[in-house]
């Protein structure tokens, strides 16, 4: 029986692939961003529900899942896939970016993880977008790395509260994969080109594809006794 998934992030780069797959393989997904609708190439699948959802204001996740049980019914799966990413030179974070990254990469991540557990059926799954940022933080990254650092958190403590209903809940770590997050502007004075050819050449794979990544990530869904993991898909480049 086919399975309805909620993904954030779904508008946009890996998100968007994620849905695609899910979509292709006959699974009804409910795709949330803050600027998705009825015009999204998505709604070309008949089983894609868009959803309009602002997550950088945290009282929109705090009663989001009930909502979307009460208007769409049951939920068995949640790709946690929204996120945003502000590099900024040490000492010159800016207040709103903090807030941002904060409440949209942890905070509503770790609201939905909660009602998800509360209200999701047996045998459930959960799974996070992480970043190799967690663990190994650059100059520029600070909060966006505190905040996935703390997501990471939110996913062992969801999945030992999931434990009990056998709701896995994993978050995979990502190296720089190729998407509308890694061309937005930074304060580094490079251009796109060379900025993404430096990256690339971190990773021995070089730069993630997002499809390549989405069927990773779905692929992981609903995998027998695999929680509490944070898997690693980042072309190598923690060898580095
Ligand atoms: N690309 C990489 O190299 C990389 C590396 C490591 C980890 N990751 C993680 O992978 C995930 C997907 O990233 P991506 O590369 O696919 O980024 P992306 O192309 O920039 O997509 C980000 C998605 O998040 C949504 N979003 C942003 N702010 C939101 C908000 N306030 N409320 C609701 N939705 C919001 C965006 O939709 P709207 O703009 O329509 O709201 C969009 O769908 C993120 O969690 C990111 O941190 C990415």
């Amino acid at each position: 029986m086919s399975k309805t998934v909620l993904v954030t992030g779904a508008s946009s780069g890996i998100g968007y692939q994620i849905c695609k797959d899910l979509l292709t393989k006959g699974e009804r997904v409910i795709g949330l961003s803050r600027t998705i609708d009825k015009s999204h190439p998505l709604n070309e699948f008949e089983r894609f529900i868009p959803w309009q959802c602002d997550l950088s204001d945290i009282t929109q996740a705090g009663d989001l899942f009930q909502t979307l049980i009460d208007n769409i019914g049951p939920i068995d799966a949640l790709i946690y896939a929204a996120g945003v990413c502000y590099h900024e030179p040490f000492g010159q974070t800016k207040m709103n970016s903090i807030t941002e990254q904060l409440n949209v990469n942890l905070v509503s991540a770790f609201l939905l993880c909660e009602q998800a557990v509360e209200h999701m059926a047996k045998q459930s799954a959960i799974i996070l977008l992480s970043s190799t940022l967690a663990e190994k933080p650059i100059a520029t990254s600070a909060i966006y790395s505190a905040s996935k650092a703390g997501l990471e958190q939110v996913m062992k403590a969801s999945a030992l509260a999931g434990a009990a209903k056998q709701i896995s809940v994993n978050a995979v770590a990502l190296g720089c994969v190729d998407t509308p997050m890694l061309s937005q502007h930074r304060d580094d004075n490079l251009e796109q080109q060379t900025r993404l050819k430096a990256l690339a050449d971190l990773h021995p794979l070089g730069l993630g594809k997002a499809q390549e990544v989405a069927q990773i990530i779905t692929t992981l869904l609903f995998q027998p006794w695999t929680t509490g993991s944070v898997i690693k898909v980042d072309g190598g480049l923690s060898l580095n």
